[in-house]
């Protein structure tokens, strides 16, 4: 009767070794890792010694799935007005993909308007990509927004619980005021214009709009125009 192989025998190369490659930490961090059951190779908690196929092979940490392709890259961007986040555009204007590197070929997450200023992720990593995007996932992006007038506090509250625009209620959303017609606002949808329209429903148009924060994303530093790369520690938040 022949023998199963043990998952040391599969084809691939050593976990930790993966692990340690792509930045998860040095291979002693990556080791307590797998010791402790926090990863995980499609679906099922790695033991040490284990083996996987970066092409085939669905790694998490925590839940979180890793990108092991050797040249994934995600890039935070501060997007500057009057930049369109599209790959190409066919009326020449300037994109979000320019101002990055050109290889390996990177895309947006998502969209700020050509108006609208702050952070953009542009990554290859799908799995992020999907992370980020798909509304199970619910990741809150925050904005100021410089309104017109100054907004009472029945608009915030408005804000806060739901604005009926053309597409539906708005989900509940935090609003503050932050300064004399500045609104720091955090909602976790992705509708088109949204921040705009929900402003200019209670009466206090967008004039300056400026995304501050992804998730647990926020970089002060960035100036517009300028992008860095995240660091694994990041991408696995
Ligand atoms: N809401 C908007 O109105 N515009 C953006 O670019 C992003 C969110």
């Amino acid at each position: 009767m022949s023998e199963l192989p043990s998952i040391a025998d599969r084809e691939g190369e050593r976990l930790q070794k993966v692990l340690a490659r792509v930045g998860v930490g040095s291979r002693r961090v990556v080791e307590d890792l797998i010791a402790a059951g926090r990863i995980s190779v499609n679906g099922e908690i790695a033991i040490l010694g284990a083996r996987v196929q970066v092409d085939h092979d669905v790694v998490e940490v925590d839940g979180t799935q890793l990108s092991l392709k050797a040249d994934a890259v995600t890039y935070l961007l501060n997007k500057p007005r009057g930049v369109i986040t599209t790959a190409s555009d066919p009326q020449g204007r300037p994109t979000v993909v320019e101002i990055v590197p050109d290889e390996p070929r990177v895309y947006p997450v998502g969209r700020l308007d050509l108006d609208t200023e702050g952070l953009l992720l542009l990554t290859n990593d799908g799995a992020m990509a999907h992370r980020l995007t798909h509304p199970s996932f619910a990741i809150e992006k925050e904005y100021l927004a410089h309104v017109e007038g100054i907004p009472s506090r029945a608009s915030l509250r408005q804000l806060r619980e739901g604005i009926e625009l053309d597409d539906g209620l708005t989900a509940p959303a935090a609003a503050a005021t932050v300064g004399p017609g500045l609104i720091r606002l955090t909602i976790h949808e992705g509708r088109n214009r949204q921040v705009r329209r929900m402003c200019e429903a209670v009466g206090h148009p967008v004039r300056r709009l400026v995304r501050t924060r992804i998730g647990p994303l926020m970089d002060q530093r960035l100036k517009p125009g300028e992008f860095r790369r995240l660091t694994t520690e990041e991408v696995l938040e």
